[in-house]
């Protein structure tokens, strides 16, 4: 009997086309969901875009459009992003759909009836372009005149030139005075505390897990939840006048994709989340599922920032790196290798074309492919025939034997970077074997037959096995090598999610015929 594993992608606003730090989250995603899907798990994997924001509304009429339109052609642009990077989502999921509205009004309902919902007249300083509250302190000064930007603590004077603006859009909030409706995260405070306490690695890294603590003990805040001006959302079922706006209406998108009757997904194993958001998913959505009596996501992987050439990606300076052009001007690979091996995910990294490339020579081109040539050439000059019977080197065995174990844990626990990177360190130790052992010389010593298959099995063991860890990474080029060995039905027996059986089986391989390299090695212009 299976288990489920239900994971989930942020969920995109469709004012932008995926960029570069979008297509990171969702190659881990992704990546992470074949590595289940492969070993005996039912696998939910969701992807989205969050419509009913403020900023898409503006962005259509920039354009002169109607927003439903606009709205229409953005998801597809985005389906048009994931698809192209071969995304196995099982689930793409609008919030404008009726499935989610008619979801989302119904636990409106319940939180409303439980008194967890209140209305409230406040104002407020507001920026659309973060869909946020902002305070004072969450301000900074801009001069106009010099387009300077300095801390809110530096008391200056406002005047025509300096203005405050928010940070991360420089622009200045709009003031709000609006009668809301606001949700009473103040009374589940203690609630989380316990969950955090029972669940240590409820966040992951845990340096973001422990803001998050620190921050609900300060004392947490009720929060607005509809907005009354806006006219373009999910109305809230108990005044008709008012919308939801961003918190119930993105977040249970996580929760519509499990309402078919015949599946059991809820709760999540894994969100994968920015490091901006963290907050909103850590605090607000357990409360907010606390409240509408549903159980709480069990992981929450959170993502720091690619800048590109140091700064924020961003639409205003057109740094934006458009994930499908790259892919295709380099490939696949080269994108995946580079995102999940050359960056720790708790830190914010620039991302680097060249560095990419050096990498991708470095560890597929030269280390993985250099190993698989070797043993097409050695497997020729042997010329093998059936029912050959051999022996593992015994030192390169207890290798594997760790190898497979760090990898096991590495990416049971979603360290990507760790699980290929023991993958390469393990290629590295078959490299030194090969060089040490010189199969090439003992081949021309016709009483040395036997030492050489011996040596070749044992490469082509671990490599067998190297492949079989790398094929959540790289499914496409690992499909076409084992189609290459004569290993045929094996990315078919993968998909079929026999991982750990085809581990344990000591399976020899056929090479018929050379090839040409598996990864070829890209030129830097
Ligand atoms: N729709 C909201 C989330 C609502 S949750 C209630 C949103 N959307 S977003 O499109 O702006 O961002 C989606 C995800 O992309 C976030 O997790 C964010 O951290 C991530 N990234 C956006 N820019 C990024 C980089 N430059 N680098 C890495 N990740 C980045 O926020």
């Amino acid at each position: 009997m299976k288990d489920n594993f239900y994971i989930t992608t942020p969920i995109y606003y469709t004012n932008w086309i995926p960029h570069i730090g979008h297509a990171y989250s969702t190659i881990i995603a992704d990546t992470i969901a074949r590595y289940q899907k492969i070993s005996w798990r039912n696998v939910k994997f969701s992807t989205w875009v969050d419509e009913n924001s403020q900023k898409a509304v503006l962005e259509a009429e920039k354009l002169d459009m109607k927003v439903m339109p606009y709205l229409d052609v953005m998801a597809g642009k985005h389906k048009w992003v994931w698809d192209g990077l071969k995304i196995n989502y099982t689930d793409f999921i609008r919030t404008t759909e009726k499935r989610h509205h008619e979801f989302v009004r119904s636990v409106l309902q319940t939180s409303f009836d439980k008194w967890d919902i209140y209305q409230w007249e406040y104002e407020w300083m507001y920026c659309v372009w973060c869909e946020w509250f902002k305070k004072d302190d969450d301000l900074v000064y801009l001069n106009k005149e010099t387009n300077e930007t300095f801390p809110i603590s530096d008391k200056v004077k406002v005047t025509e030139n300096i203005i405050k603006v928010c940070p991360d859009h420089l622009k200045t909030p709009d003031i709000i005075k609006e009668k809301n409706y606001f949700f009473k995260l103040s009374a589940y405070e203690d609630k989380l505390l316990e969950y955090y306490e029972n669940n240590p690695e409820f966040v992951v890294p845990s340096d973001r897990f422990n803001e998050v603590i620190a921050f609900t003990k300060r004392g947490l805040e009720d929060f607005s939840i509809s907005r009354e001006t806006n006219k373009f959302g999910i109305k809230l079922p108990f005044d008709e006048e008012q919308v939801t706006y961003v918190w119930y209406d993105a977040l249970f998108n996580y929760l519509t994709v499990c309402q078919n009757w015949d599946e059991d997904f809820w709760p999540a194993n894994l969100h994968v989340v920015g490091k901006d958001i963290i907050r909103f998913h850590a605090i607000y959505w357990p409360a907010m599922l606390l409240s509408a009596w549903y159980e709480l996501p069990k992981q929450i992987l959170t993502t720091w920032f690619f800048t590109v050439d140091g700064q924020k990606i961003s639409k205003s300076i057109w740094n934006i790196i458009d994930p499908v052009d790259f892919s295709e001007k380099y490939s696949k690979d080269l994108l995946t290798l580079y995102l999940l091996c050359s960056f720790n995910i708790w830190q914010d990294w620039d991302f680097d074309q060249y560095q990419a490339v050096l990498a991708y020579n470095a560890k597929l081109a030269n280390n993985l492919g250099n190993l698989v040539n070797r043993v097409v050439v050695l497997t020729l000059k042997l010329n093998l025939e059936n029912g050959l019977t051999w022996e593992i080197d015994i030192d390169i065995k207890n290798k594997l034997d760790s190898y497979i174990n760090n990898y096991n844990k590495s990416i049971e626990s979603y360290n990507l970077k760790e699980a290929l990177e023991t993958s390469f360190s393990f290629l590295d130790d078959i490299n030194k074997y090969v060089d040490t052992n010189e199969p090439w010389k003992l081949i021309k010593d016709e009483s040395k037959r036997e030492e050489v298959i011996n040596i070749f099995f044992t490469i082509s063991e671990s490599l067998r096995q190297v492949w079989m860890n790398l094929y959540s990474f790289f499914p496409e080029k690992m499909w076409e090598l084992f189609t290459k060995i004569w290993l045929e039905n094996y990315s078919e027996q993968l998909e079929d999610w026999k991982l750990e059986e085809l581990r344990s089986k000591e399976e020899i391989f056929m090479i018929k015929e050379k090839w040409e390299a598996l990864f070829l090695r890209f030129e830097l212009d």
